[in-house]
């Protein structure tokens, strides 16, 4: 992945010209705790050393005497774990002072000028973000270096698809939250871009939206992509953002916010309703577990039309980065309303979740579906413990509802045993509506098409197998670290359980059991490899099938540290993260309780390099 600076230089994943830090950075210790970090701005990167068990610093980034920005570090005190860039290039010429106030308890300059960071720092060229670390998926997006949170901003232009994040440049936590930005025009590759969206004056960048206005309706020009974001300080506010250059910078609103509460709500997602001529904005009120419903006619000025979700599904968790848009349903000559609730903590394995609800929207209000006793079905997009924030692509082409989510729990999104970056995105997938077997209607996540063109080698296509007490056993392939795509179709015939093992020669294993009495697919991680940076880790998560007959099929994509299950063509999904610390190398199927039968069972390996 190229990571692009701001004055145009690319850096490759390639080895750096170092300066001797001594020459050019000047260190002066003013008092415990406190120190100037002096540098000439240039063309160069400041290579800051980190260290994730200790407190962040506070650095103040002071320019020809001017303060231009916070930000906080970890920086390094007995070791360092990683290092992260602080891009020099926008102070070309001028003196540049990181003013660092740390947090430990000392007594003496003495103890400070010991910390191991001082003597690490170096001026460099550019910064590695070759993908070295052995958990970092090779066909999910990643931020190239940093911690990640939310899927932010999305939109599509031209045959680009753009990807924001919640993101951290300074260290692999979370901290200094930011919109980083990726592209992609297939799914597979994606460019890293330089931030979007920084903090300022009005706080960090929250989680947000983007839309392209055609209308011109805000006034900043036809096609302008227009944000949404949160501004965070003390409070929640929030501010709007253009950008002329499609999505690469944007301009933030001199009259931000333009939105205030007297309660906390955050993430804005908006999207312009032809019908009404008016944006329409769910916002979520976070601690009151609901959504509000915004309209504006120009991006500035906004209405409260509405609330949704009071009272209604999971409510322990505060409500987060909603979605709300229409799609057809299958097979049937009818269209709903979709509206996306993320929450945390409550979801169905603890912590975070998807939430989402069917219904009818009027412009204004938003009416969610009852079951036939009168009650709205709490519903879930995921049964996994791995996918959260997951919100759509604004103008997508063909009518698709293309979503991404975070591969990540906030159970332990911060204690992954991964370094220079943390946390991936789910693959990409689209969203469509199908009726239950109830009468309800679900909406079933599929991966996008783009993600056939990963499919290099099939190297096991295996017709029929009949599988009984005795393990049948496939290989996994093994180049590019095992990462594949398994499909299949069970069906179970007189076995009351089939279970599905992915193992490798250290004994490390995922079971993953399909209980036909329950209707019923679970995933046990308890002793996938590496699992006890949290008691929250080990666990099964289980799905309802939503089948159709007892036949059960199966997609599964495997990479690296992440696993991601479509079952019955996409009624239900799971994805769990999962570090093995050696890859899997094999699949056993075993039933119990009479045969099964396992049919089509093909293995692909998959290349991202392509
Ligand atoms: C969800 C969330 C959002 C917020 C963002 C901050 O994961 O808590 O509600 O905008 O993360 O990073």
């Amino acid at each position: 992945m190229n990571f692009i600076l701001r004055n145009g230089l690319t850096l490759i994943a390639a080895a750096a010209s170092i300066t001797c830090a001594a020459d050019n950075i000047k260190v002066d210790h003013l008092g415990p705790n406190h120190t100037y970090v002096r540098v000439k701005g240039d063309d160069k990167l400041l290579i800051l050393p980190i260290q994730e068990s200790i407190d962040d610093a506070r650095i103040n980034v002071v320019v020809d005497g001017k303060l231009e920005k916070t930000f906080h570090a970890r920086l390094a005190k007995t070791k360092t774990d990683y290092t992260v860039p602080f891009d020099l290039s926008p102070y070309k010429g001028k003196n540049v002072i990181l003013d660092v106030v740390a947090n430990h308890s000392r007594a003496s300059v003495r103890e400070t000028q010991d910390d191991a960071c001082w003597s690490s720092m170096t001026l460099t060229d550019s910064f590695d973000t070759a993908n070295r670390e052995k958990y970092r998926p090779l066909f999910h997006h990643t931020p190239s270096y940093g911690w990640m949170n939310d899927p932010n901003g999305m939109f599509y232009k031209d045959g680009v698809w753009h990807l924001y994040y919640q993101w951290n440049p300074y260290g692999s936590k979370w901290q200094n939250l930011s919109w980083g930005h990726s592209t992609s025009k297939d799914f597979i590759n994606w460019e890293s871009h330089p931030a979007a969206l920084e903090p300022n004056g009005l706080g960090m960048v929250f989680s947000g939206s983007s839309a392209i206005d055609k209308e011109n309706s805000a006034g900043f020009g036809k096609d302008a992509v227009l944000a949404m974001y949160t501004s965070a300080s003390d409070s929640q506010t929030q501010s709007l953002a253009v950008s002329h250059d499609n999505g690469k910078t944007f301009i933030t609103y001199p009259a931000n916010p333009v939105l205030t509460l007297d309660t906390e709500a955050r993430d804005p997602n908006m999207f312009w309703n032809p019908e009404s001529k008016l944006w329409t904005l769910v916002l979520a009120h976070a601690l009151d577990h609901e959504m509000l419903i915004f309209t504006s006619p120009d991006m500035k000025e906004w209405t409260l039309q509405s609330s949704f979700g009071k009272g209604l599904g999971a409510q322990k968790g505060v409500w987060e980065c909603p979605d709300l848009f229409q799609l057809p349903v299958a097979n049937e000559d009818e269209k709903k309303w979709v509206m996306i609730c993320n929450i945390n903590p409550d979801g169905p394995f603890g912590g975070s979740g998807i939430q989402y609800f069917t219904g009818d929207f009027d412009g204004k209000t938003f009416t969610p579906d009852k079951d036939s006793t009168g009650n709205v079905k709490t519903k879930w997009l995921d049964f996994g413990k791995d996918n959260y924030a997951l919100v759509s692509w604004s103008d997508a082409p063909e009518g698709r509802r293309t979503a991404i989510g975070w591969m990540s729990n906030w159970q332990y999104a911060a204690d992954v045993p991964t370094m220079q970056y943390r946390s991936a995105n789910t693959i990409p997938v689209e969203i469509t509506l199908f009726k239950g077997n109830d009468g309800q209607y679900y909406a079933s996540t599929k991966p996008a098409p783009e993600m056939l063109k990963l499919r290099d080698k099939l190297t096991v296509n295996s017709k029929k197998a009949s599988i009984n007490v005795k393990a049948h056993n496939f290989s996994l392939p093994s180049e590019n670290d095992g990462i594949c795509e398994i499909t299949m179709t069970i069906d179970p015939k007189k076995a009351t359980n089939v279970n599905l093992t992915l193992s490798n020669a250290k004994g490390e294993e995922v079971i993953m059991t399909y209980n036909i009495s329950e209707s019923t697919f679970s995933f046990n991680r308890e002793k996938s490899g590496i699992t006890d940076f949290s008691k929250d880790f080990p666990a099964t998560t289980a799905a309802p099938v939503f089948g159709t007959s007892p036949k059960l099929s199966l997609r599964i994509f495997i990479d690296r540290s992440s696993i991601e299950i479509f079952g019955n063509d996409g009624r239900f999904a799971m994805t769990n993260l999962v570090f093995p610390t050696s890859p899997y190398t094999t699949l056993s199927a075993t039933a119990k309780g009479g045969k099964a039968e396992i049919s089509d069972l093909r293995i692909y390996s998959l290349n991202p390099y392509k």
